[in-house]
C-alpha cells in the first residue's frame, strides 16, 4: 500500500482550498477533549466512509474553482485531463479505508468512561484498568467484564502508588504485570514503579522498578521474561529506544534488576506488543506526544508535533529485529486494541496521521487483520465509529471492544467523547 509521498510538496494555499470542502465546520480549540453530552449512536453503524480513496486530487493552486474530489487509488477522476493544469496527489492515509460492514451489537457499557486505560483478558474475564475519566480526573480502580453472562461485575482498587494511564501491561494467564506509566491527570509525570496483580486473590505486589520511567512502553511477557521497550521518556515527548527485561514467574521477579536488551529500532509510545511463540511483534505507534505546558501548575496538556507509524517490527529468538510489512495505514494508541485469533492479529481502531491541512488528530474506524503465516495485512471491517485506545477482547467467536475516545460523527473523524461503551461482532476469518 502506498505510504506518504508527495505531501511535502504541497503549498499551504493549495491544500487549504482543496480541503475546505472535505472538512466539517467544527472549530474547537482543544484537540483532546470537548464536553458534550450528544449521544447519537443510532445510525452510526451505517456507512460513514465517504472518502474511501487513499489518494485525493488537489486542484492546481492557481485555480480554486474546483472542489477536491475523491477517486479510486490510481485513477484521476476528471472529465478531460488534458484541459487541466497538472494536479498534485496527496496520500490520504488519514482517510477512512474501504472496509466491509460488520454487524455490531451494543453490550452493557463499562461503569465509567475511560481513555488511555489498559486491559487484559484472562479466559472469560476482561480486566479494565485505570485511565482518564476526563482530562482532569483519572481512575484508580479495575472493572471486570464477564463474557459468560455479558455483564460488568467486580470492581477493586489499584495500589495508591500505581500510575493511572500510559501503563505497560501484560499477563501470564493469572498474574497481570503493570509497568511504569503516567501518574495523575492532564500531562503529569511518569513513574517507574511496577506492580503485579494476582487475579485469583486480588492481591497486589511490587516488582523492581523500571530503570527509567516510560509513558506507554511496549510491554509483553515473552519466553519467561517481562519485556519493556520504547515508550516516551520523562518529558512525555522524546521517544525512548531502550529495551529492558526481567525474568518473572508466578508473579515474582526472579532477578533483582532489569537487564538491558537490544534496543528497538524505533522508539515511541502507544504500540501493540504481541508475543507469539518465538516471535515478538511491535506494531504501529508514534513518536512525540502532548507535553505539559511549561510552568502550568496542573501540567496542562499542550499539543506537540507527533508522527504516527504503521511499522511492524519483529524480534526473533536470536534477539534480532526484523521489519515486516507495515499496517494498511499508520496507527497509534493501540496498546490494548488487539487480539490473536486463528493465527492472526486483529487490531481495532486507533489514531492515524494528523489531517494534513487542519493538523487535527484523526481517529481510525477500521478493523485490521495481520496473518501471521503470510505476513499480510487486510482491512476486515468497519467499527460502529472511529475510536482510539480501544480495549479489545475475543470470546466464543465474538470480537469485543470497549472504552476509548470516539469521533465527532460519521463525517468528522476528530476525537470528542470519552466512552465506556462495549460492542461486539461475530468474527469470521
Ligand atoms: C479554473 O477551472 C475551471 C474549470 O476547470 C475553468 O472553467 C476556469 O477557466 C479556470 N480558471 C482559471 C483561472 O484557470
Ligand atoms: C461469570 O459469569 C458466569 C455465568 O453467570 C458465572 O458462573 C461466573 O461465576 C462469573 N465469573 C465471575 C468471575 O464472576
Ligand atoms: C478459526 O478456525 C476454526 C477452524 O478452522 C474455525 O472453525 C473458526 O470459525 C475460526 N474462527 C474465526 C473467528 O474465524
Amino acid at each position: 500500500m502506498s505510504k506518504t509521498t508527495g505531501k511535502h510538496t504541497l503549498t499551504k494555499s493549495t491544500i487549504l482550498l482543496a480541503f475546505a470542502a472535505l472538512l466539517g465546520a467544527a472549530v474547537t480549540v482543544d484537540f483532546l477533549w470537548a464536553s458534550s453530552s450528544s449521544f447519537a449512536y443510532l445510525s452510526l453503524a451505517s456507512t460513514w466512509a465517504r472518502h474511501k480513496s487513499r489518494v485525493i486530487v488537489i486542484p492546481n493552486p492557481t485555480n480554486g474553482t474546483e472542489k477536491a474530489s475523491s477517486c479510486p487509488i490510481t485513477r484521476v477522476n476528471v472529465k478531460s485531463k488534458k484541459d487541466r493544469a497538472p494536479e498534485r496527489l496527496l496520500s490520504a492515509t488519514f482517510a477512512d479505508l474501504p472496509a466491509p460492514e460488520l454487524q455490531w451489537e451494543e453490550m452493557p457499557p463499562a461503569p465509567v468512561p475511560r481513555l488511555d486505560g489498559s486491559s487484559v483478558q484472562i479466559k472469560n474475564l476482561l480486566y479494565v484498568f485505570a485511565g482518564y475519566g476526563t482530562l482532569d480526573y483519572v481512575h484508580s480502580h479495575v472493572d471486570v467484564y464477564n463474557f459468560t453472562n455479558n455483564a460488568w461485575g467486580e470492581r477493586f482498587d489499584t495500589p495508591k502508588e500505581m500510575a493511572h494511564s500510559h501503563l505497560g501491561m501484560t499477563t501470564d494467564g493469572r498474574y497481570i504485570y503493570v509497568v511504569s506509566g503516567q501518574y495523575g491527570p492532564q500531562c503529569r509525570g511518569p513513574v517507574a514503579r511496577t506492580f503485579v496483580l494476582d487475579t485469583k486473590t486480588k492481591k497486589w505486589e511490587s516488582l523492581p522498578p523500571l530503570p527509567a520511567p516510560r509513558y506507554a512502553p511496549a510491554t509483553q511477557l515473552w519466553k519467561g521474561r517481562l519485556h519493556v521497550m520504547g515508550g516516551s521518556k520523562e518529558n512525555r515527548h522524546t521517544p525512548g529506544l531502550d529495551h529492558w527485561s526481567l525474568a518473572v514467574k508466578n508473579g515474582k521477579a526472579l532477578e533483582e534488576q532489569w537487564q538491558t536488551e537490544i534496543p528497538i529500532p524505533r522508539g515511541g509510545p502507544h504500540r501493540a506488543c504481541i508475543g507469539v511463540e518465538n516471535r515478538l511483534f511491535v506494531i504501529g505507534g508514534q513518536e512525540g506526544d502532548f507535553m505539559p505546558k511549561p510552568g502550568s501548575p496542573i501540567f496542562k496538556c499542550s499539543r506537540r508535533h507527533e508522527v504516527v507509524y504503521g511499522d511492524v517490527y519483529m524480534l526473533n529468538d536470536k534477539m534480532e529485529w526484523k521489519e515486516l510489512p507495515p499496517m494498511p495505514k499508520p496507527d497509534s494508541h493501540i496498546e490494548c486494541s488487539w487480539v490473536i485469533v486463528n493465527n492472526s492479529i486483529i487490531i481495532v481502531g486507533g489514531t492515524t496521521e494528523k489531517h494534513p491541512v487542519t493538523k487535527r488528530m484523526i481517529l481510525v474506524g477500521e478493523v485490521f487483520q495481520f496473518d501471521l503465516v503470510s505476513l499480510k495485512w487486510s482491512v476486515i471491517g468497519k467499527l460502529p465509529y472511529r475510536v482510539k485506545t480501544t480495549l479489545a477482547a475475543f470470546w466464543d467467536g465474538w470480537l469485543y471492544f470497549t472504552s476509548g475516545q470516539r469521533d465527532r460523527g460519521p463525517d468528522n473523524p476528530t476525537p470528542r467523547k470519552v466512552v465506556g461503551d462495549m460492542w461486539r461482532t461475530k468474527l469470521g476469518l
